[in-house]
């Protein structure tokens, strides 16, 4: 089984992606994880030297390279993957590949991406109403791509575990 999950920057992609992991046995990966082990730097590192054009462009390579080369997987992407090159359409073009967006409200996400806010290079420098602004609008910005998934989870006030066997029933 291959399973993606996407969607904004802490909408849980990684929390749900090892529960789900485990309750179904399957090996887990984030790509930015991924990455960071590849590249043998932190995100916010690649950001920084080398820019977010030089970044879309190894993560579009990894999550190509990751998906033809494993058979069976829990991945999460990073919240921006599905929204670069071809990558959506290199998602969907594996038909055994099954994707789930899962969605959160802009309060949540907010409420979520403050608890660390030096680990997300793109809302760094952000706080209060700036960074509800701007998760707003990079939301609007960036849904089309991620309606594109096979389903659509709706996270807000759900605990993990709900979330986790509402995918599981999608997967049956
Ligand atoms: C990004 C999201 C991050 C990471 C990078 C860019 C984005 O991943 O890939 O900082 O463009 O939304 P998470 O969604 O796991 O925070």
């Amino acid at each position: 089984m291959k399973v993606v999950l996407l969607g904004y920057m802490g909408c849980g992609k990684t929390t749900i992606g090892r529960k789900l992991s485990n309750s179904l046995y399957l090996d887990f990966t984030d790509l930015d994880q991924y990455i960071e082990k590849r590249e043998g730097k932190m995100i916010s590192e690649i950001f920084h030297e080398k820019g977010e054009i030089y970044f879309r462009k190894i993560e579009s390579n990894y999550l190509k390279e990751f998906i033809n080369k494993h058979d069976s997987f829990v991945l999460s992407l990073g919240g921006g993957t599905p929204c670069y090159g071809n990558n959506m359409i290199e998602i969907m073009n594996h038909k055994d590949v099954i994707s789930f967006y899962l969605q959160a409200s802009i309060q949540t996400l907010c409420q979520r991406v403050s608890y660390n806010p030096s680990k997300r290079p793109l809302l760094s420098s952000l706080s209060g109403n700036e960074l509800t602004e701007y998760i707003a609008k990079h939301l609007f910005e960036r849904s089309p791509f991620y309606e594109q998934a096979t389903y659509k989870i709706v996270t807000n006030s759900k605990d993990w575990n709900t979330i986790v066997t509402e995918i599981r029933i999608k997967l049956h």
